[in-house]
């Protein structure tokens, strides 16, 4: 059975105290909620990594993920973390090429390509995040884009280091806008995205595809539904630990669905 996901991307909120309380207020509940194959993570700010870490434990219900890291082993790059600094920390994956770091940061996918390579070699999982712009989508770029990303993302990449990754279809015009993407585009974009990643990497590859962009307790249990949908990338459901739990939940609730 396809493993599902469902990872809280934090973005710059919460303070190290709201963290910290989140996760303690977090763990019980997931603990109580036996979540058996899904994996449940929270991609926090750098700052909380290492104290969230502490609570929790590596074959537990929860990890943690990075929302970015350097794609150099080590060097001068003031600011900068690296994969091997989060990979000694606990956390098991890192965000790569979210449409936040792509627009602000201008970071573009052959940067992102060095950068899934990074995490791959230090043995964390790279969540490789593509989606295309309103202004793509008015002017039917929408697939054109996406293929772009994934292909020149993964340049260079062997069939067995892509089957370790996950792709996150995440729209740009429906991040935080409220504005979900219809099932039937969800529908359509995962196809897609299945499609070509079996084309270039052949029929044994299965990458998860997850979606996010305004993904909440009131929509997920369609979106999750949708073939193709390996569960959510979800940001602000992800900041209120009802919300998140509310999604467990329901991402619980379709995989056991599946499985029967
Ligand atoms: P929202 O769920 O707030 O739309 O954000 C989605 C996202 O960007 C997750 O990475």
């Amino acid at each position: 059975m396809e493993k599902k996901y469902l990872i809280g991307n934090w973005k710059m909120y919460k303070t190290t105290k709201e963290a910290i309380a989140f996760m303690q207020q977090l763990l019980p509940t997931l603990e109580a909620i036996d979540t058996g194959s899904l994996g449940v993570f929270l991609a926090p700010s750098f700052v909380h990594l290492s104290d969230m870490a502490k609570l929790i434990d590596r074959k537990g219900p929860i990890q943690l993920v990075a929302q970015n890291c350097h794609h150099e082993a080590e060097g001068a790059f003031t600011g900068e973390v690296s994969a091997a600094m989060l990979s000694t920390i606990k956390v098991s994956g890192v965000l790569i090429g979210h449409s936040e770091r792509r627009m602000y940061q201008k970071e573009d996918n052959s940067l992102l390509a060095k950068k899934v390579k990074r995490v791959l070699k230090t043995g964390m999982q790279p969540f490789l995040c593509c989606g295309e712009s309103l202004e793509d989508r008015k002017n039917g770029k929408h697939k054109t884009i996406v293929k772009q990303q994934l292909q020149e993302s993964l340049c260079g990449m062997t069939p067995d280091e892509v089957a370790k990754l996950a792709v996150a279809y995440e729209p740009v015009w429906a991040i935080g806008t409220g504005e979900v993407a219809s099932l039937d585009i969800i529908t359509e974009m995962h196809y897609f995205i299945r499609q070509t990643l079996l084309e270039a990497y052949g029929g044994s590859i299965k990458v998860p595809i997850l979606y996010g962009g305004s993904c909440n307790p009131q929509n997920a249990a369609a979106i999750f539904s949708a073939p193709n949908v390996a569960g959510g990338l979800i940001g602000g459901a992800s900041l209120q630990v009802d919300s998140f739990i509310q999604l467990v939940k329901i991402l619980l609730e379709k995989a056991n669905d599946k499985a029967h």
